[in-house]
């Protein structure tokens, strides 16, 4: 079963300043869905921002708010979040011992439920949540900083996510070092949901470079 290619820029590397015009521009530039990063300065090395600034971006586009919690602990805040406008809230598997219960919190709040894992993160720990996720996040480059290199050998992990997902309903996501040149390979590989954040803000015209890395996605699996 294939889902369709969905390109989630990273509003990491928009320019915070005019955060509602980037968010502007990308949807008008043909992004499926706006994505959050927030950082604890705990579970990460980095401090962005929370809930209220989501909020307050939340009237300018109708586009899916694709939430990566990169935060510890994550439960306390999963209400603020799906009151601030998020669809998707993606926790850590690796930011509490009980991942099971943060995605029951998720779906009781009406929203999608995403796990996240790190790169040095086996698949494995998805085994027996797997009817209780609707997206897993693999992570292809330490979270913490945009504009770090891709690392290859989340290629595998990925693929075997992927035949683990079997037929389920479940979007495969990466996160870090995508650009057109990786972007044909997570795809081949299983991934079907593209995060990129210094590949599209970028220049003047984030739509071209949108259309470029869906091309790219899509040249090579045609
Ligand atoms: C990394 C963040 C990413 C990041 C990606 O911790 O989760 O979403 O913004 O940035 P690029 O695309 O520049 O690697
Ligand atoms: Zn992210």
């Amino acid at each position: 079963m294939t889902r369709p290619l969905i390109i989630a820029p990273s509003i990491l590397a928009a320019d915070f300043a005019r955060l509602g015009d980037e968010v502007r521009a990308i949807d008008q530039g043909g992004a499926e869905w706006v994505h959050i990063d927030v950082m604890d300065g705990h579970f990460v090395p980095n401090i962005t921002f929370g809930a209220p600034v989501m909020a307050s971006i939340r009237p300018v586009t109708k586009r899916v708010f694709d939430v990566h919690l990169m935060i510890s602990p994550a439960d306390p805040y999963l209400e603020q979040f799906a009151k601030a406008g998020a669809d998707v809230i993606t926790v850590h598997a690796e930011a509490g011992p009980h991942l099971d219960r943060s995605l029951q919190t998720i779906r009781a709040l009406g929203k999608r439920a995403g796990v996240s894992l790190n790169p040095a993160t086996p698949a494995s720990v998805l085994t027996h949540v797997l009817d209780r996720i609707d997206l897993i996040l693999i992570m292809t480059v330490n979270p913490g900083f945009g504009g770090q290199a891709f690392i290859k050998a989340m290629l595998g992990k990925i693929s075997e996510v992927r035949n683990m997902i079997e037929g389920r309903a479940i979007d495969i996501e990466v996160d870090g070092g995508i650009t057109v040149e990786t972007a044909p390979l997570v795809v081949k590989a299983g991934a079907n949901v593209l995060v990129a954040g210094s590949a599209i803000f970028k220049g003047t015209d984030y739509g071209a470079n949108i259309k470029a890395i869906r091309l790219a996605a899509t040249s090579l699996t045609a």
